[in-house]
């Protein structure tokens, strides 16, 4: 571990982890720039992804910066009180499943608090990347082999929207279109912003947000894509991109914003 991984005492800093399907990353957070301090450092999600397998490997991924604090933890589906309700991209028996206890109890019972990934992303993009300074509704939406989303009234998270599983035109809108979707059907970006668009007409003819921030790691290459949407939102391009959930993770564990 490096110098500038350790964090100094009295500094606002906490641990957070993003799960993902593939990899669990994590890193010490400062909760003041949003920045993290030091590396982030991954390991390869394990595969099956049962609890108690991703919870050894998370433990793993904070013993490498030997943290011993608090810790904010992401998780690919709907998580109410720390329980898991759903698991779309990874092992089923996560339903039903108390993550912040198994993930605790794998750190030797260090105090775990776990969200949704793209409500750890929307909380740390509306604060610290592309939707600082803008007050009202914010939604983000993640796009990869699903759609994530996290809906922002200043500053303030309404958790576990999932409007990934909206229906629009009579298909789920991240089989319609998610990134996945694209790369499995070899789309265009002009063919799959169409779907896009259609996507981000239903949420908006529901909720009136003042601006989506779209993210994901096609958010990457937001330039070729952005431009195309037809809806009549603004929409900005997350800033945090590989980052968001971890900064996302570690502002939530500072104050509990799950419930
Ligand atoms: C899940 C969401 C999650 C998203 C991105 C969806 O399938 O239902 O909870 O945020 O994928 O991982």
């Amino acid at each position: 571990m490096s110098e500038t991984e350790s964090p100094a005492p009295g500094q606002n800093h906490i641990f957070g982890v993003d799960v993902g399907g593939s990899g669990v990353k994590g890193g010490i957070v400062d909760l003041d720039t949003g920045q993290l301090v030091g590396d982030r450092y991954k390991l390869l999600t394990p595969q099956p992804s049962t609890p108690d397998a991703v919870a050894a490997t998370i433990a793993e991924v904070v013993r490498h910066f030997e943290w011993t604090g608090p810790l904010g933890v992401t998780y690919p589906g709907v998580v109410v009180n720390g329980v898991v309700q759903t698991a779309a991209n990874v092992d089923k028996s996560w339903i039903g499943t108390d993550a912040a206890e198994v993930i605790s109890k794998a750190l030797g019972g260090q105090h775990v608090t776990v969200l949704n990934d793209a409500d750890a992303a929307g909380l740390a993009e509306q604060r610290h990347g592309a939707g600082r300074n803008r007050n009202g509704v914010v939604v983000l939406l993640t796009f990869g082999t699903g759609i994530g989303s996290a809906v922002i009234h200043d500053g303030q998270l309404l958790p576990n929207t999932e409007f990934g599983h909206l229906e629009v035109d009579g298909k789920e809108a991240e089989h319609r279109a998610a990134s996945s979707v694209k790369e499995r059907k070899d789309w265009s970006y002009e063919r799959w912003s169409e779907e896009v668009t259609k996507v981000l007409v239903s949420i908006e003819n529901l909720l009136w947000p003042d601006l989506f921030i779209a993210g994901g790691g096609i958010s990457r290459k937001a330039d070729k894509w952005i431009p195309l949407l037809k809806n009549r939102t603004p929409v900005v391009a997350a800033e945090l991109l590989n980052e968001a959930g971890i900064v996302g993770a570690a502002m939530a564990a500072h104050a509990d914003v799950t419930r």
